[in-house]
């Protein structure tokens, strides 16, 4: 019984997950992305999913997580961060939890050609500017009821680097993983740890990426559960 009514631990809860890069397009064949496998956020959205809740998956091009059973969760498919940020934008307002698994291209070329661009005698420059950061965004919108959790990729100085980017982006988690670990990038496991708002820090061994998922789900639920009792 009990097991059952744990399993349903997020029913009613509508929750909004980014996963998989984006790719920011220099012209009609050519684009700026990164090796993002998506199966982070994937394993994010069925667990989600599993206990209960109503998924949707704002989707960058990992034709893996495509490949993938996504049976009861809505996918929004977007190509570059500007889309992913009008879909996320769209849904965060009926939004009770949303996770930012994405690996989000930080720069997109200024201008895009719209002929292919010709080969041409020395080097091409190409004059790149940021693209919008879509969990400060949505910590920016964010109201008293709703949960914003972010990722942090780092190699150094990690603890600093994934405290300032809870701070600044007004999070209420930032979990942090560390190419240190010895895990690689698109691996099926991996070592993270967890940093709360309210100054709460979860340390966890390697494990397998639908593992780190419930942690993760357990972690934000078990501290929302203490908040809210
Ligand atoms: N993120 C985002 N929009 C962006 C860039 C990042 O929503 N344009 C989110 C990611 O989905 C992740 C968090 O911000 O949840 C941190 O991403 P990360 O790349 O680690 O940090 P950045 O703030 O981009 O800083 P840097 O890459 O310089 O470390
Ligand atoms: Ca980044």
């Amino acid at each position: 019984f009990f097991a059952a009514r744990q399993q349903q631990d997020l029913s009613g809860k509508k929750i909004l997950i980014t996963a998989g890069p984006t790719h920011e397009a220099i012209d009609p064949v050519r684009f700026i992305g990164n090796h993002s496998s998506g199966k982070m956020g994937y394993a994010l959205a069925i667990e989600c999913r599993r206990r209960g809740a109503d998924v949707t998956l704002v989707l960058g091009p990992a034709p893996e997580i495509l490949k993938q059973d996504l049976l009861g969760i809505t996918v929004i498919n977007v190509i570059a961060a500007e889309e992913m940020y009008q879909a996320c934008l769209e849904h965060f307002k009926t939004s009770d939890i949303a996770i930012m698994a994405a690996a989000v291209a930080d720069y997109r070329p200024a201008r895009v050609s719209d002929i292919k661009i010709k080969k041409q005698e020395g080097g091409l420059d190409l004059n790149l500017v940021k693209t919008k950061d879509i969990l400060a965004s949505l910590g920016a919108l964010k109201s008293a009821h709703q949960l914003l959790v972010g990722f942090a990729l780092e190699t150094n100085n990690e603890e600093v680097n994934a405290l300032e980017k809870l701070r600044k982006k007004n999070a209420d988690y930032i979990i942090m993983n560390s190419l240190n670990d010895g895990v690689a990038f698109g691996a099926d496991s991996n070592k993270i740890t967890i940093y709360s708002g309210k100054g709460e820090k979860y340390s966890f061994d390697t494990k397998s990426k639908n593992e780190i998922a419930r942690d993760i789900i357990d972690a934000v639920l078990h501290d929302h559960a203490v908040q809210t009792v």
